[in-house]
């Protein structure tokens, strides 16, 4: 059995909403993975589930923060004070970052117990907590990608002139230009 029965979409694009939803078509095809990875826990070979497991802890630990500091960092500041709706929406997306962080941390690490010893993969006891680091993430990513593509993403379109969003922009690559990233980069991984 192949875990990588799918990529998610690594085609550059040029807009800043499409960059933004590039990194959430990534959020979604490696919490997809680590769901394919406890589901076929006891099927997959050990090779396999390591490999799996190492790109789901990297992926999460490397690239993610750089998506949360572009929406904190650089989106948050720019989008702030234009509307009392999307005022109340930077509030929830802060307040939903901070709520991901512990379970993504569990996520984190019990892939890279995974990956360092794969036979963990066949053990119910990692399983389980596998399983249920996911049940607890599913509905906060659900909520958390409902959010940021139903009110933030259109509102830097709808509040934002071209320049400012080219700032963003500018900022999104500049992020991802050194350190960790660059690694995440060439594998296409990056957010
Ligand atoms: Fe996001
Ligand atoms: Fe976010």
């Amino acid at each position: 059995m192949r875990l990588r029965i799918s990529k998610p979409d690594h085609s550059t694009r040029a807009d800043l909403a499409s960059a933004l939803l590039d990194c959430h078509a990534k959020i979604r095809f490696f919490n997809g993975q680590a769901s394919r990875l406890w589901m076929h826990a006891e099927d997959l070979p050990v090779a396999e589930a390591a490999e799996a497991a190492s790109g789901i802890a990297r992926y999460f630990a490397e690239a993610l923060p750089l998506h949360e500091a572009d929406e904190e960092e650089s989106i948050r500041p720019l989008l702030a004070g234009r509307s009392a709706m999307v005022d109340t929406a930077l509030s929830e997306m802060n307040r939903q970052h901070g709520a991901l962080h512990d379970p993504v941390s569990r996520l984190i690490s019990q892939c890279r117990e995974i990956s360092a010893d794969p036979s963990r993969v066949a053990d119910e006891a990692a399983t389980a907590d596998l399983s249920e680091t996911l049940k607890v993430l599913a509905p906060l990513w659900e909520r958390h990608l409902e959010l940021e593509e139903g009110v933030i993403f259109p509102a830097l379109e709808a509040f934002l002139v071209p320049h400012e969003r080219e700032a963003i922009h500018r900022e999104i690559r500049l992020r991802r230009s050194h350190g960790p990233a660059d690694e995440l980069r060439t594998q296409g991984d990056r957010t």
